[in-house]
């Protein structure tokens, strides 16, 4: 039987027409990949989850990440809120995910994809959108595409909440400063051979490049990038499982009452390959 799909945009996110017993058996897992990375954004309406089900069905897809913020017995689990009592350590960062980024640019090999499944949702605001990084890229003027084909981006966390809490304290200024930067090409030639933008809020710089014309760079392209051509929005309902490909895409919520209580269950694959320049 072949995977049944509509396209929910004409650039970003397909809907699978799936059951769960048939997205549980495994049989349909190469074509998920494939189409995940075409599409940028999966989602499944009426899936209902457990936490053990939405579990084995990321195993299915790739390698698990355990990760750092993590509590004892939830292999992998991450409670997405900004309620400190549920999860304390991703509340102190999670303002930051309202800005368009790419997950793990700190790391030398980024999050493949991440799976989500709501378990309270608000009820207003807090819809997700994704920005397909390839499109944006495959857009624009050839000549352009070369010059940004050669440049490499440093990515700080302070350049990823500064923007999101310009009222921080001097210590919470620290402490993202203290975390390791990371640079990236610009541009990553994916192994299937097509090519997308490495975006995200993260970016500080360009290196080599003077600091104005660095910045004026970045705004640029990030404008191009989430324009509405290129952005699903997910509006959230129960039973949702939502998969998104880390790597050809950027993300964020938007504003939510915080007191609404919403709360994702997320699980995040590893990398399977760097990001590697235009060779
Ligand atoms: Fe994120």
């Amino acid at each position: 039987m072949a995977l049944a799909s509509v396209e929910l945009t004409e650039r970003t996110g397909s809907e699978l027409r799936v059951d769960k017993a048939a997205l549980l058996s495994g049989e349909f897992v190469q074509d998920i990949r494939s189409l995940l990375v075409q599409r940028g954004v999966l989602i499944v309406r009426d899936i209902h989850f457990t936490d053990e089900e939405q579990r084995a069905f990321a195993r299915s897809l790739g390698d698990l990440r355990l990760g750092t913020v993590k509590q004892e017995g939830d292999e992998g689990l991450l409670k997405v809120t900004f309620d400190e009592k549920v999860n304390p350590e991703y509340a102190k960062f999670f303002f930051g995910s309202q800005l368009w980024h790419m997950d793990g640019t700190y790391e030398e090999v980024p999050p493949f994809a991440t799976i989500l499944t709501p378990r309270v949702l608000s009820e207003t605001g807090g819809q997700t959108e994704f920005a397909n990084n390839y499109a944006a890229y495959e857009d624009l003027p050839e000549a352009e595409r070369t010059q940004l084909d050669r440049l490499k981006v440093i990515h700080t966390m302070q350049a990823a909440l500064f923007p999101g809490k310009p009222d921080c304290t001097v210590e919470e200024f620290a402490l993202w400063h203290s975390y390791p930067n990371r640079e990236h090409p610009l541009v990553w030639q994916h192994r299937s051979g097509r090519k997308s933008l490495v975006l995200s809020t993260s970016a500080s710089h360009i290196t080599g490049m003077h600091p104005a014309e660095s910045r004026y760079l970045l705004q640029r392209l990030m404008v191009h990038a989430a324009q509405p051509r290129y952005v699903y929005r997910h509006n959230w309902r129960m039973g949702d499982l939502l998969i998104w490909d880390n790597t050809g895409t950027m993300h964020r919520v938007l504003p939510f009452p915080p007191e609404s209580g919403r709360q994702l269950h997320r699980f995040t694959l590893n990398g399977e390959e760097g990001v590697t320049a235009v060779g």
